[in-house]
């Protein structure tokens, strides 16, 4: 059975994390990247291994340790991309595409195809990565990074802030909306996109200065190289949750989009209503374990099941206080 994830840091203080013991190494011939510069970066300093293949463990302890994430948030980003991109049987996911070193995959329709995987966790309308419609969704797009800078220039003086995010998030949304006739954007894309929007001005900016405005310099090592500035220092992570929280409301709320999609030609925006919004939490976790993880695995039998219930309850744990938990594979 998969083990139980680690508990908050003893230690969120700002210090250096691109130390002697994390140097930059660029990724070899073989290992892992993909769409999440957050991981890529822990990856390539070593917080993650090399090669892109981890375990849940390493993942929590990595983004509490290299930039100050909060335990409940770690614990909810980690759990749901494991149950949908993961194996559940060797408890290891890549952090880019499918690996065979993830070990023998679990019977279809489970994917296991690693964080790349489309439409159970990546979604559209990314900041640097393009829609999955146009071939590549994981891969750093540099046409969408000089627009990024565009904006940054336009609305944030040269850096990435509150102001850029909510403003490109917002872009980003029609241009999808104009382009990808396929443009989808429901839960829970919906709420990792306003999520990663504010993770950029948050996490990527040293924790010593902490003033949510980005320099384009550190956002390209990020985003295209995994690579954190010369002497970076992380987060405050007792502050993080709550810049976390407030930062999606406010960019939510300067351009509140529902969810909905494209029904197949480029401007068909209709909202869903079955869809889960960004403040429906209990409706968010019910679909995703009841819709998303069971359409992987409809009827797991054996240590199949007893992983998958494990990991559900791991899961569960972020929404412990608010909503009562649900059990697609019995109790
Ligand atoms: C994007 C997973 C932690 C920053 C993504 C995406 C996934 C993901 C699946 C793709 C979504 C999409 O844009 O379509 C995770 C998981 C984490 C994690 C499982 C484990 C806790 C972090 C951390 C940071 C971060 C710690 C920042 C330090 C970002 C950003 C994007 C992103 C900025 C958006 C990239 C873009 O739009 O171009 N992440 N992430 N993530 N992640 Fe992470
Ligand atoms: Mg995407």
């Amino acid at each position: 059975t998969p083990p139980s994830p680690p508990g908050p840091s003893n230690d969120t203080s700002v210090r250096l994390v691109n130390d002697a013991a994390h140097p930059y190494v660029p990724p070899r011939n073989g290992d892992m990247r993909g769409p999440c510069p957050g991981l890529n970066t822990l990856a390539s300093h070593g917080y993650l291994p090399h090669n892109g293949i981890v375990t849940p463990t390493q993942i929590i302890n990595a983004v509490q340790d290299g930039f100050g994430m909060d335990n409940s948030l770690a614990i909810q980003l980690t759990y749901s991309t494991m149950l949908v991109d993961g194996n559940p049987l060797t408890n290891l996911m890549s952090i880019g595409g499918k690996s065979p070193l993830t070990g023998p995959d679990p019977p279809k329709p489970a994917i296991v195809g690693g964080v790349d995987t489309h439409a159970v966790l990546e979604g559209d309308a990314s900041m640097t990565r393009g829609d999955f419609f146009f071939g590549d969704n994981h891969s750093f797009n540099q046409t969408l990074f000089n627009e990024l800078v565009a904006f940054s220039n336009r609305f944030g003086g040269g850096n990435y802030n509150l102001t850029v995010a909510t403003e490109y998030r917002f872009y980003r949304i029609q241009q999808s909306i104009a382009e990808n006739p396929t443009f989808s954007f429901i839960s829970p894309r919906i709420l990792t996109a306003y999520g990663e929007a504010a993770f950029t001005f948050i996490f990527f900016v040293d924790g010593r200065k902490a003033d949510g405005q980005l320099s384009m310099e550190a956002a390209l090592g990020f985003f295209r190289d995994g690579r954190m500035p010369d002497d970076f220092h992380r987060a405050d992570g007792s502050k993080t949750s709550n810049l976390v929280d407030n930062s999606v409301d406010a960019i939510f709320a300067a351009h509140p989009v529902q969810p909905g999609g494209n029904n197949g030609t480029v401007n068909s925006y209709t909202l869903d209503p079955n869809s889960a919004g960004i403040n429906d939490t209990c409706k968010g976790y019910t679909d995703f374990v009841n819709i998303t993880v069971r359409s992987l695995y409809p009827n797991p039998q054996g240590a199949l099941r007893n992983n998958l219930n494990k990991n559900l309850d791991l899961f569960f744990l972020h929404v412990a206080g608010q909503c009562s938990q649900v059990f697609p594979y019995g109790q």
